[in-house]
């Protein structure tokens, strides 16, 4: 096929698509603050710097959606909000809570949240957030935690299940950035989370049942040259940026894959799960690079059903590929461009009522420091599918998530009542 060929098949967009309508726009970020006073002394000491606040990730349940705010820049109060699902007396620019408290935001205090990218919510309800462990600005990276994961239960007030610092040989106190996560319920629960670290990118592997962690690096999870610039509405974007999109093909499928892409490629690759889930340190023979994109792509998400959905930034655009049905060369179709409503697709979302989700947030901007705050910035925009996210069978049910109790969780007491014992044999 001739390359002109290929980008006029890839301009037809797909008009079985329901197009996406617009819920939630925002100028700027603001928040439920405890009191007006704490948010003008906020605003004064250069704690809440409005412009420096933009969403990543949007997640759903029940009546509720959680958003991140990456602290890239300094004045960023909450890394993770809370808001209602539907917008309340037609709001469509809701101040979000602090989530799950403002205690839970502060800088420099490594129980609460520095730096929240993405988090995932399994089908219990139990919501798993990445944190990175420093915020990437230069004022505030005097705070210094261990990257980690923590595990909490929406459904049980919030309680905190897990708490997991990755160890520095899987993730990086200085350089990790935790990215996105995806979840899989087989052999015990495990989490796949990119690492867009800048020197040691990879897949780092999560064991819910032996909670422990591993990486996996692999030439197709670093920026490309070819791909490090491009243009978004006019404005340049230069910034080699690792393995970041990542998707898990759908519960029901059997050898279940995981898809990835830097966002400095041009490229989506694929690896079966049981390459990660056995910490080989060579998995070039399982990676398959499935195809070319037309852009850059920065997250991706996959439904019940076996649909990959990934933004194409250079194209203003959301795309779609039915992973069962065809190549990826020749299946991929974009679904809907637009040049204002869908300026820098960064992540995408299902809810419990078949609607999928995309959070545009016209990054270019953020990055050149030209967000606009009198003008619409960060979107939330929908559209119905009427399938569930690939956690789901295709008839809507789930198969069960494993328990917490399981594993680890009873060795350590054991270890501990053993100790003693130990210790007085070593001293014999
Ligand atoms: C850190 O945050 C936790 C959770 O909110 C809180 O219990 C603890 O007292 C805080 N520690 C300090 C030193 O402020
Ligand atoms: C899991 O590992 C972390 C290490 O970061 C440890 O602090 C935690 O207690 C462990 N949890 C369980 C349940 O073993
Ligand atoms: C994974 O493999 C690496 C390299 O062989 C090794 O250093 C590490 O201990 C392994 N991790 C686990 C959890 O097995
Ligand atoms: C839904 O599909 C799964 C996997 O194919 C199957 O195990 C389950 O029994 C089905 N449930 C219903 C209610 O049909």
């Amino acid at each position: 096929m001739k390359p002109w060929m290929l980008l006029a098949f890839l301009t037809t967009i797909v008009l079985c698509h329901e197009p996406f309508q617009v819920i939630f726009e925002w100028k700027l970020i603001d928040f439920e603050w405890p009191s007006e006073e704490d948010r003008q002394y906020a605003v004064m000491r250069g704690d809440y710097k409005p412009a420096n606040n933009f969403i990543t990730t949007a997640k759903f349940w029940k009546d509720k959606m959680y958003l991140t705010l990456p602290r890239w820049k300094d004045g960023v109060p909450v890394t993770l909000g809370m808001t209602s699902a539907k917008p309340i007396n037609s709001i469509t620019a809701p101040k979000l809570e602090a989530f799950p408290t403002w205690d839970m935001q502060k800088l420099g205090n490594c129980t609460a949240f520095q730096l929240v990218h993405s988090m995932e919510i399994d089908v219990k309800g139990h919501m798993w957030i990445l944190d990175t462990g420093r915020p990437t600005s230069l004022r505030e990276s005097k705070a210094d935690c261990s990257p980690r994961l923590v595990i909490l239960d929406l459904e049980d007030n919030n309680k905190i299940l897990r708490t997991y610092e990755f160890p520095e040989h899987v993730a990086r106190r200085k350089t990790a950035y935790l990215n996105d996560i995806v979840l899989d319920h087989e052999d015990g629960g495990m989490a796949y989370i990119t690492d867009t670290d800048t020197t040691d990118p990879g897949i780092i592997v999560y064991s819910l049942r032996d909670n422990n962690s591993w990486k996996i690096r692999h030439d197709s999870m670093r920026a490309k040259s070819e791909a490090v610039g491009f243009m978004v509405a006019k404005t340049h974007v230069i910034n080699p940026v690792h393995v970041d999109g990542i998707a898990l093909s759908p519960a029901s499928s059997s050898n279940r894959q995981i898809y990835y892409s830097p966002l400095s490629s041009f490229h989506l690759y694929s690896i079966p799960v049981f390459a990660l889930k056995n910490n080989m340190t060579n998995i070039d023979q399982y990676v398959k690079e499935l195809g070319r994109k037309t852009s850059q792509t920065d997250g991706m998400a996959m439904s019940s059903t076996g649909v990959l959905y990934f933004g194409l930034l250079a194209d203003d655009a959301i795309a779609m590929w039915d992973t069962k049905n065809t190549p990826f060369t020749v299946g991929q179709r974009i679904i809907s461009r637009d040049h204002v409503l869908t300026q820098w697709p960064d992540s995408f979302a299902f809810d419990e009522d078949g609607n999928f989700w995309c959070v545009t947030n016209m990054l270019q901007n953020f990055l050149n420091n030209r967000v606009d705050i009198n003008m619409p910035n960060y979107r939330l925009i929908r559209s119905r599918v009427n399938v569930k996210n690939y956690q789901y069978y295709e008839n809507g049910t789930a198969p069960e998530f494993p328990d917490y109790i399981a594993g680890a969780d009873f060795i350590t007491p054991i270890l501990a009542a053993l100790l003693p014992t130990i210790f007085i044999l070593i001293v014999k």
